[in-house]
């Protein structure tokens, strides 16, 4: 096996559909038994998978992508290809994705895992040169962005703000999208207008990501979002076809779940719920091509009636700096998504997420930080998640993913086994 066997198993069950214990049925073991080769390499659980496993999963991994491969036209050609963006491999939306391509780029992520893990390193990307380019606050995007960059080898320019930038002169985006051309080999772009970022991509051939514009998209985030769904359920032994999301808050401005309910619209059977204080809903248009996958929406400004049942959580913050002018206070105290209200209105499977920041500021009313201690909360996984599906994005786009596995060696230092002082180790979450 060239691949990991946590990552081989993994893919096995995504291709298949199948959870945890319904693959464990299907090949014959004992659900604990599989947990513990799912567990990552190195872990005091972890087991190893005894061959014949290995080559009964292969057989019935092949035996169905050959039944898909009758059953339709084959996809073909690199993934870069397959997603491209009015011809050029730039991610501007998360709709140049189909749930194939999304999953293609998912398995990619899984191969990036023990770099980003601190356990391998690889310098596929060795020479080339990232430009950061972030007119508009952030913190993660920015630096997961250029880290991901970094350990596949590469290195980063970074700008941030109008005021230290030539756009402060006047210089407009055709002109600088085509000068960084000439200097960096990518570019990631935030900035707070909506469309903003196509029109950079436009004026270059090199790939362009969005990292965010306006209350428009962000690509990247939607991807890092599923990716962790599709992980905690994996976890969790569920599948997302037939799920109950909860998307909550400033639905309005907030790009994140602009992007995220369009891809969760892939999968099959969704029931959204949009809890949104009145004044900010989710817009016509996004809730329209969301439904037309035969998707339930149901839209409610009772935080307490939306969450009932929820499989997720997915609380965001008010995007205060893009309201024109409207008279919006925020969040009020029976809008805080906290313990007791998960408590009451979910099960002990249910996660809760949030893009981050959360507004910690006194009145916020943003997620509390009563559920920091609490298994549910995914939120730190998720932003850790940032840095593998970032890295496949790239790899992606600049066309190296095929040669990451063959470039991994050793690190050479030790990083903590835990990152964060609090991380508490949940079961199977190791
Ligand atoms: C979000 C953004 O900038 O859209 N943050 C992020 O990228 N993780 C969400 C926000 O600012 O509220």
């Amino acid at each position: 096996m060239s691949v990991s066997q946590q990552v081989f198993l993994r893919d096995a069950m995504r291709r298949l559909n199948l959870t945890r214990d319904v693959f464990a049925a299907r090949i014959g073991v004992k659900r604990r038994a599989l947990d513990t080769w799912l567990l990552p390499e190195g872990s005091q659980e972890s087991r190893t998978m005894p061959d014949v496993v290995a080559r009964f999963v292969t057989e019935i991994v092949e035996n169905e992508a050959l039944l898909k491969k009758y059953s339709q036209s084959a996809q073909s050609g690199p993934l870069r290809d397959r997603i491209a963006y009015e011809g050029k491999h730039q991610l501007l939306s998360v709709d140049q994705f189909s749930r194939e391509s999304v999953e293609e780029l998912f398995r990619i992520a899984d191969q990036m895992q023990p770099i980003a893990r601190r356990q391998k390193v690889s310098r596929v990307l060795e020479g080339a040169v990232l430009g950061n380019l972030f007119f508009e606050a952030s913190t993660r995007t920015r630096v997961s962005f250029g880290a991901a960059f970094c350990r596949l080898g590469g290195s980063v320019c970074d700008t941030t703000g109008f005021t230290f930038s030539s756009m402060a002169k006047g210089e407009s985006i055709y002109d600088t999208s085509r000068v960084m051309s000439g200097y960096v080999d990518a570019m990631v772009i935030r900035h707070p207008e909506q469309g903003s970022v196509a029109e950079f991509a436009r004026a270059t051939n090199i790939p362009v990501v969005n990292g965010g514009d306006g209350a428009g998209e962000h690509p990247s985030q939607a991807l890092l979002d599923l990716y962790t769904i599709l992980t905690e359920f994996s976890r969790l032994g569920k599948l997302l076809d037939g799920a109950h999301i909860a998307l909550v808050g400033d639905l309005k401005y907030g790009r994140t779940v602009h992007s995220l309910i369009k891809l969760l619209a892939l999968y099959r059977g969704l029931k959204f719920t949009l809890i949104a204080p009145k004044g900010l809903e989710m817009p016509e248009e996004i809730l329209h091509q969301a439904g037309r996958h035969g998707h339930v929406i149901e839209q409610t400004s009772s935080l307490e009636e939306g969450l009932k049942g929820a499989d997720v959580i997915y609380a965001t913050r008010v995007q205060k700096e893009r309201f024109a002018g409207e008279e919006i206070e925020g969040y009020s105290a029976d809008f805080q998504v906290n313990k007791a209200l998960v408590d009451k209105c979910c099960g002990p499977d249910v996660i809760v997420m949030h893009p981050l920041p959360r507004d910690s500021r006194e009145g916020s009313h943003d997620l509390s930080v009563d559920l920091n201690d609490d298994s549910r909360l995914a939120i730190f996984r998720q932003a850790d998640n940032g840095i593998p599906v970032r890295m496949a994005i790239f790899a992606v786009l600049l066309g190296v993913e095929r040669l990451v596995q063959h470039s991994l060696r050793d690190v050479t230092w030790s990083p903590p086994s835990y990152i964060g002082p609090d991380d508490a180790i949940f079961p199977g979450m190791e």
